[in-house]
C-alpha cells in the first residue's frame, strides 16, 4: 500500500513534536494505519533554525501557495496558529485542491470551522483538529463519536494549561503570576501571544468548538462571554482555598429552552468536585449525556508530546481512510442557535 505522504507546516512546539513521535513510533503507527506516515516536505518562517531534529531529509516549502498542488502530498498538517491569514489561506486551499487537512488551531477552528468543515463536507475530504482541544485528550473523537448516541445539553471544564498552571503552582508553591507564566511559556504550554490564555481567549475558542460538537449546533465564538484570569492575586487563592475551594479558569456551555449559553470565567470550585483536583497543565472536559450519564476526558492539555499525540492519531484515521463527519452531524446541518438572554444566564 502506498504511504500517507504528509506536509508539516510549523516547526515550533508542536510540529517538532510532531516529528519526534513520527520518528519513534512509526513503525507501529504503520501496523496501526495499515499504511505508512511519511513526513515528506516541511516549512516554517526561518529555514536556518536549530530545532533539535534533523529536517535533512524532507522537502523544504517556501512557497506555500504551491503547497496544494504538490502531487507528492495527500495531506497537509497546519502547526502554524492564528485565525486568519496564512493558516486559513493554507487550509481553504488544502481542502479545495481535495487534499486531508490536520490542524492543532482552535483560534482557526472557533472562527472559520464551520465554513471548513463544509469545504471538506463537499470535497469528500478528511479535516481533523483532535489536538485543538485539550491537547493530548482524545475529546473530539470522544464527543463526536464515542458519545454520539446521547443528547448532550451541557458541557464544560478546564480547557487552558497555561491558566491552570498558572493557578495551580501559584496555588502550591505561592509564587507570583509573572514568573509562573514565564515558565509556563518555556514549557511551550502558552499560545505565541500568552494573551489568548490568560484573558480566557483560548479557553473560549475551545469552548465554542465543544459546544458545537456536543449540541450539533453552528460554532458561535462571538457568543461566548470571556473573563481570564490576570486579576487572580495570590490572596484570592489562598482566601478561596481558607473556605473550601480552588479557584479554576472554567468553560461552560449549555442548552437551555434552545438557548444557548456560553462563558468562561474563573470560579471557585469545592474541594468536594473532582474539578478541584485538576493540577497542572491538565485539562478535563465533563459532558452529560441523557444515556450516558457524566462522562470525564482528562489528561495533559499542552506541550509537544501530548499535542502531537492527538495530530498523529488524526493521521492515522486519515492514512485508514477514516473520513466522518467532521462534527457529529453534516456541517450543513448545523444551524445557528439564538443566545440566552443576559437575564437568563
Ligand atoms: P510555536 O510558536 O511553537 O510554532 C509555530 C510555528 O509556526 C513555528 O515553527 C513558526 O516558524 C511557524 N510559522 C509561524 N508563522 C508562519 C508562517 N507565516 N509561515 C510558515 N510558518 C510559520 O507554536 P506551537 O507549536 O505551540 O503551536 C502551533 C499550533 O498548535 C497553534 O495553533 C497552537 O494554538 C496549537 N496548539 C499548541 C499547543 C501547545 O501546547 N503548544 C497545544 C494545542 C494546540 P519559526 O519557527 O520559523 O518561527
Ligand atoms: N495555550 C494552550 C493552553 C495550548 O495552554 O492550553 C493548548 O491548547
Amino acid at each position: 500500500t502506498n504511504p500517507l505522504q504528509i506536509a508539516l507546516v510549523g516547526l515550533g512546539t508542536v510540529g517538532t513534536g510532531v516529528i519526534k513521535l513520527i520518528n519513534e513510533n512509526g513503525a507501529m503507527i504503520a501496523q496501526r494505519a495499515g499504511r505508512s506516515v511519511e513526513i515528506v516536505a516541511v516549512s516554517a518562517r526561518d529555514k536556518g533554525r536549530d530545532r533539535g531534529v534533523n529536517l535533512g531529509k524532507y522537502q523544504w516549502i517556501d512557497d506555500l501557495g504551491a503547497l496544494a498542488t504538490n502531487p507528492d502530498v495527500d495531506c497537509v498538517v497546519e502547526l502554524i496558529g492564528g485565525s486568519d491569514g496564512t493558516a486559513l489561506e493554507l487550509a481553504k486551499n488544502s481542502l479545495n485542491a481535495r487534499k486531508s487537512f490536520i490542524t492543532a488551531n482552535k483560534a482557526m477552528i472557533a472562527h472559520h470551522g464551520m465554513e471548513l468543515a463544509r469545504l471538506a463536507e463537499d470535497h469528500g475530504v478528511s479535516l481533523k483538529y483532535e489536538a485543538a482541544v485539550a491537547g493530548g485528550v482524545p475529546v473530539i473523537k470522544g464527543l463526536r463519536e464515542g458519545a454520539s448516541a446521547n443528547r448532550i445539553e451541557r458541557v464544560y471544564g478546564i480547557l487552558n494549561g497555561t491558566c491552570n498552571y498558572i493557578l495551580t503552582t501559584m496555588e502550591k508553591h505561592g509564587r507570583d503570576f509573572d514568573t509562573v507564566l514565564k515558565d509556563a511559556q518555556d514549557l511551550g504550554y502558552a499560545e505565541a501571544d500568552p494573551g489568548f490564555d490568560i484573558e480566557g481567549v483560548d479557553a473560549a475558542h475551545k469552548l465554542a468548538i465543544l459546544a458545537a460538537l456536543s449540541f450539533g449546533k453552528a460554532i458561535d465564538f462571538e457568543g461566548v462571554e470571556t473573563a481570564g484570569i490576570r486579576s487572580i492575586m495570590a490572596a484570592d487563592i489562598g482566601q478561596a482555598k481558607a473556605l473550601g475551594y480552588r479557584i479554576r479558569l472554567l468553560g461552560m456551555a449549555r442548552i437551555d429552552d434552545d438557548k444557548l449559553f456560553q462563558r468562561v470565567n474563573p470560579y471557585l470550585v469545592p474541594e468536594s468536585h473532582p474539578l478541584a483536583h485538576i493540577d497542572g497543565s491538565t485539562n478535563a472536559v465533563v459532558a452529560e449525556g441523557n444515556f450516558s450519564g457524566r462522562l470525564m476526558f482528562q489528561g495533559a492539555g499542552a506541550g509537544d508530546g501530548p499535542t502531537a499525540s492527538s495530530v498523529v492519531a488524526d493521521l492515522i484515521d486519515i492514512a485508514r481512510g477514516e473520513n466522518g463527519t467532521v462534527f457529529a452531524v453534516p456541517a450543513s446541518k448545523m444551524e445557528k442557535i439564538e443566545r440566552a438572554e443576559s437575564g437568563n444566564r
